[in-house]
């Protein structure tokens, strides 16, 4: 078996993923580990596109947001150099700040969950994470966190949102929790405890992969 790891970090905006996805990285690089750190949405066209729309330079339904963010997953996988595939393929450890657990989270907020998994099937055929690790922060705390960063918020950055985004987060784990490997960290802890806690999960999860 190969020791290399495909660990997806979710969570509401401003729970700290793109952080604990840094600090994972360079803890995994230190121990001797190749890794490769991405994300969702891509910066391939079509994650542009979608990014566009966040920021209402490109009007869409919310069936056709769900739809690109599958076109941008499939091209994250499938793409013959950077690939997740590839990188898999090739020995890296790959860190992926956000993968589908977003969509189901994300788009059932305005259509139906179980049509949001079932036009993912063939992301979750084709690659499943190892570990799902969801950044479990409170949605006030978030929202603080993001006005404090960012001048401007996102399409979905309003706390009645993120509290929505939460739910439906705890919705699909338990719809999938069969299929799935998913543990759940306080993200209302410090950085250092956060990826204290990660480092512990990543450590597990690679010896039940050997
Ligand atoms: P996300 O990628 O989930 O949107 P970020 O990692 O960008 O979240 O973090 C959002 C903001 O909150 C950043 O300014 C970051 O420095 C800060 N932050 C991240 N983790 C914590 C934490 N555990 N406690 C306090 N602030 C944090
Ligand atoms: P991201 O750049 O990760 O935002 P942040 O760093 O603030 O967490 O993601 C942009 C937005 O895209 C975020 O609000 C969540 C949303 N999103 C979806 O709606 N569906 C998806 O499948 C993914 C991956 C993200």
């Amino acid at each position: 078996m190969p020791d290399n790891l495909f660990i997806a970090l979710e969570g509401i905006d401003g729970s700290g993923k793109s952080t604990q996805a840094r600090l994972l990285n360079k803890n995994l690089s230190e121990r001797g580990f190749k890794t490769y750190l991405t994300n969702e949405p891509t910066d391939h066209r079509v994650g542009k596109l979608i990014r566009s729309i966040f920021s209402h330079e490109t009007e869409a339904n919310q069936h056709t947001i769900a739809a690109l963010f599958v076109a941008d997953r499939l091209q994250h996988i499938l793409d013959d150099k950077n690939g997740l595939l590839q990188k898999l393929k090739e020995g890296y450890s790959v860190i992926c700040d956000r993968y589908y657990f977003s969509s189901y989270a994300y788009h059932s907020v305005f259509v139906d969950m179980d049509w949001v998994i079932q036009i993912n099937k063939i992301c979750a055929e084709l690659i499943k994470p190892d570990i799902t690790i969801f950044i479990d922060a409170d949605p006030e705390i978030c929202m603080q966190r993001l006005k404090d960063k960012r001048h401007s918020l996102e399409m979905y950055e309003t706390l009645d949102n993120l509290k929505k985004v939460r739910e439906n987060y705890f919705k699909s784990f338990d719809k999938l929790k069969s299929s799935e490997q998913i543990v759940i960290v306080n993200g209302n802890n410090t950085e250092d405890q956060i990826a204290a806690e990660i480092e512990e999960i990543v450590r597990r999860t690679l010896k039940t992969k050997k």
